[in-house]
């Protein structure tokens, strides 16, 4: 049997970080699950099956660099707060709860469900600090073929409800690293909370196993001031924020997500750089948190690696349609306070950051390019009445503002087509 599939379509995906490729009635080739060419012309493969969308819309799957699995439930709770007192009053509560495995699992399948909705597969995400709802979220995302970094989250000190003791906190990441190890499609990712929920040693230790074991890094950095005075309380002997994770080893190169950083100093962005660190850009939580808003136009231009988060909960929608929206408004508002001596970020840019941007933290996926994984959803826009008068990057812009997961009709991974996790919710 050939090993061939021929999708049709309207395809098309970021070429560049600024530029898009459409190719309108055109075909992609997937061969064993990686994509061989997208042309224009049907070609001619014997015993090839043939999926075809007519002229739906064929995009990359989405990529969420971070979000909490677990406050799901909570969003949309306490934008009248800060960053401190939201963890306190609300986030360190909700989290505690995870505690309840029967709770965690209701909670699970209603994000798997929504996360599949949407078409974000390319997942990197916060656990809880619970080692049992860790590895069943870990086998959640697993089961239903997602491609997700998930950390089980670290945190001995600074707060009186959700707290480890440190010895447990390290034995506890040592063992759920063990029981993630077979997992194919879901990695276990180092999540030092932030650094005021970490005492030194825990810190020191994580950075050791992430040395031994060459693990990935996801954490917070940069996003309030207040967090950011916090810090140099706490580590006084520390130059600068991102000093803390880096002395400690907690900044592997090209393995580190860093959530935030709106209010960077200029070495800092120099050891992130150096350490070829992603960033992922939360803009709707940057917002509702009253954070700030990060200087995006600047960090692209800088040649920053950069990706979208949702941050839920500090975020309040999973469609990443929103992260790139929320994304281009926080620009435009910089450069129109800035009266236009900033420039904005266009349509393009953001695109990117939600597709093959955040992608390449996992690998070749995120674009279409021959050797990516087949990773792609299709949208049907027909229903929109000025459609058939719109270009490809047209109607994806509009699809982008206007749609929501509603429109996405098919999911595809690795050349196969994936069913709603959980359909009798
Ligand atoms: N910093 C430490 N924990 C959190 C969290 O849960 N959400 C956000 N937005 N920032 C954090
Ligand atoms: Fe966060």
């Amino acid at each position: 049997m050939s090993q061939y599939t021929l999708v049709h379509g309207d395809i098309l995906y970021s070429d560049t970080s600024d530029t898009l490729a459409c190719y309108p009635d055109s075909w992609m080739v997937i061969r064993s699950g990686l994509i061989e060419a997208v042309e224009p012309v049907k070609p001619d493969i014997e015993g090839a099956k043939v999926r075809d969308y007519g002229h739906q819309l064929i995009l990359p799957v989405f990529s969420d660099l971070h979000f909490h699995s677990v406050q799901y439930a909570m969003r949309g709770l306490g934008r009248d707060k800060e960053l401190l007192p939201w963890l306190q009053t609300y986030t360190f509560k909700e989290e505690a709860c995870f505690a309840n495995i029967e709770y965690a699992e209701r909670v699970f399948k209603q994000l798997l469900n929504e996360l599949w909705t949407e078409g974000s597969f390319n997942l990197c995400t916060f656990s809880s600090l619970h080692l049992e709802a860790t590895l069943l979220l870990m086998d959640m995302y697993e089961a239903n073929e997602f491609r997700a970094y998930v950390g089980k989250v670290n945190m001995d000190s600074n707060d009186p409800i959700l707290v480890e003791d440190t010895e447990a906190s390290f034995e506890d990441t040592k063992r759920w690293i063990e029981e993630s190890r077979a997992l194919k499609y879901t990695k276990p990712i180092i999540t030092p909370r932030f650094a005021p929920s970490c005492t030194p040693k825990l810190l020191a230790n994580l950075g050791r196993l992430v040395e031994e074991q060459q693990l990935p890094v996801q954490t917070h950095l940069n996003e309030n001031h207040g967090e950011i005075e916090l810090v140099a309380e706490l580590f006084p002997d520390y130059d600068n924020y991102y000093d803390v994770y880096r002395k400690n080893g907690l900044t592997p190169e090209g393995k580190t997500v860093m959530a935030h950083c709106i209010h960077n100093t200029k070495p800092e962005l120099e050891a992130m750089k150096e350490d070829k660190v992603l960033i992922a850009h939360c803009p709707a939580s940057n917002v509702n948190l009253s954070s700030g808003i990060m200087p995006l136009r600047d960090m692209i231009d800088q040649g920053f690696l950069i990706a979208l988060g949702s941050d839920i909960g500090g975020g309040d929608r999973l469609f990443i349609g929103h992260a790139i929206v929320d994304a281009i408004r926080s620009a435009n508002i910089l450069s129109i306070v800035h009266e236009g001596k900033v420039a904005p970020v266009t349509f393009p840019e953001a695109y990117y950051l939600a597709t093959a941007g955040g992608g390449s933290f996992f690998g070749k996926t995120g674009t279409f390019k021959p050797g990516y994984s087949a990773d792609y959803i299709v949208v049907d826009d027909s229903c929109w009445p000025a459609t058939n008068r719109y270009d490809l990057s047209e109607r994806l812009e509009q699809f982008i503002y206007a749609g929501s997961g509603d429109r996405i009709t098919e999911r595809c991974m690795r050349g196969n087509l994936i069913a709603k996790p959980y359909s009798s919710l």
